[in-house]
């Protein structure tokens, strides 16, 4: 049975744990009926697969946002990663190639807007796909907590120098502090939504209203289009936009929680120097709904910018070449591969590929003696 239908069939039922954050893919416990009813609607509007006739295409990555977003459950990540490229010149300037970083994996038949990578491209980088659990949480999260975390020219002396990304939100037109993405390139999940709707999958919206398939020419756009105008029309009966639905889904979709608490393994942790990265708690700002309000959220992230040496070369948003948004480490154990790129098979070789401003914190970590590093281990299985 397709796990939204499960959750509807739950539902309608009243099956109380439904709404009890006890298995990955769960809806936040305390929301209201009417916020699990979008709940369900983003769920299935999410898992769906759209077709041509829909506005897919015509350059696109997935045909259905839970194509990269399933695992463990719908909202977590695939395999499936996406192409980023660009030309770097021998000085170092970095232009992007027929006006994006991102090419298209497919297009929809008659294929006559397939987007293909330029000669010139001399970057090529991959991007994996980040999980959702607990996203409505992450984006509760104040920017003002974001920038009194930041410490861009290090003044602490610690050899770390997150940077707030400082982007401007396309739903509200007001600069915002970015968080989501591995470049902190939007601040919320709607206009995630709409960049995801219209970047991987070629549906315009209201937020992203033009098609997008580098070197492909405007006109030869319109050929290879099924479909005239805006794609994600409002409901005539909701009067909600697919994006406003899948914003639903994110926003109400409950976080990972870890196995067990486990007080030695956090001490080590952040005696070792992780948490002034992988902050353990940020907490929300004041919210009118109670379910976001003043939230402890255990992410273990400061969702800020550092170049930790292991950055793609794409300046995006207010991320330059090399920085990457800190990730959380909720849900961790249900998550291979690792790093931005998906290069990293285990959580050993996640922490050994550190440097840059992590230099002295794995420093430090070689240092452990074995017992203690395999008890910071056993802290992140739980995770
Ligand atoms: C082809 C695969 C693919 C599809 C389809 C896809 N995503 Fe993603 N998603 C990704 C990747 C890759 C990232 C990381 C992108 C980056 O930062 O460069 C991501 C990141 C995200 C994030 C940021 C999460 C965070 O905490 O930082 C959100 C939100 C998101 N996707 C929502 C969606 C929605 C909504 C849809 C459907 C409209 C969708 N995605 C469709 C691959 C995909
Ligand atoms: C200077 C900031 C910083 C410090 C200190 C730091 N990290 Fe990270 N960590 C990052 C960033 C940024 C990434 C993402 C790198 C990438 O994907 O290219 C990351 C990625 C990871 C990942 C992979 C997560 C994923 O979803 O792909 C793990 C696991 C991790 N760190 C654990 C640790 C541990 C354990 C320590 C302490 C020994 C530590 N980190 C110290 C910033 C830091």
């Amino acid at each position: 049975m397709k796990h939204g239908r499960l959750l509807a069939l739950m539902g309608t039922l009243g099956v109380g744990l439904c709404q009890s954050p006890d298995f990955p893919g769960s809806a936040l416990a305390g929301i209201t009926p009417r916020e699990f009813e979008l709940f369900q609607a983003g769920l299935d509007d999410f898992t769906e697969v759209e077709t041509a006739e829909d506005g897919l295409g015509p350059a696109f990555n997935g045909a259905s946002c839970a194509v990269c977003h399933a695992v463990p459950a719908i909202g977590g990540i695939t395999a499936m990663t996406e192409v980023r490229a660009g030309h770097r010149d021998a000085a170092g300037k970095f232009t992007e190639l027929n006006g994006s970083t991102l090419f298209q994996l497919f297009s929809t038949p008659p294929h006559t807007c397939q987007v293909r990578i330029p000669a010139e491209a001399n970057v090529v980088a991959r991007r994996a796909p980040i999980p959702l659990f607990g996203a409505g949480l992450v984006e509760a999260i104040g920017d003002e907590t974001l920038l009194a975390l930041e410490d861009p020219e290090d003044a602490n002396g610690d050899g770390i120098s997150g940077r707030a990304a400082r982007i401007e939100d396309v739903a509200e037109h007001r600069m915002r502090i970015g968080r989501f993405g591995w470049k902190a390139q939007q601040a919320t999940l709607l206009a995630f939504s709409g960049d995801a709707y219209r970047n991987e999958m070629g549906i315009t919206n209201e937020l992203f209203p033009l098609e997008s398939a580098p070197g492909i020419e405007a006109a030869q756009l319109q050929l290879c289009s099924a479909t005239r105008g805006m794609e994600d029309v409002r409901d005539r009966r909701t009067k909600l936009r697919a994006i406003d639905l899948f914003e639903a889904f994110m926003k109400f979709l409950a976080p990972i929680e870890p196995v067990s608490e486990d007080a030695g393994g956090l001490a080590t942790f952040t005696a070792t120097g992780c948490a002034a990265c992988h902050t353990p708690v940020l907490t929300t700002a004041r919210n009118a709904n109670p379910v976001f309000d003043h939230k402890a959220v255990r992410l273990f992230s400061d969702l800020l910018l550092h170049d930790v040496g292991t950055g793609d070369g794409i300046p995006q948003g207010a991320a330059e070449a090399d920085e990457i948004r800190t990730p959380g480490l909720w849900g961790l154990r249900f998550r291979r591969p690792l790093l931005h790129d998906g290069s990293a098979a285990t959580v050993v070789e996640a922490i050994e590929r550190h440097a840059g401003e992590a230099t002295r914190v794995i420093e430090r970590y070689r240092a452990l003696p074995s017992a203690v590093r395999e008890q910071l281990l056993r802290f992140l299985a739980t995770l």
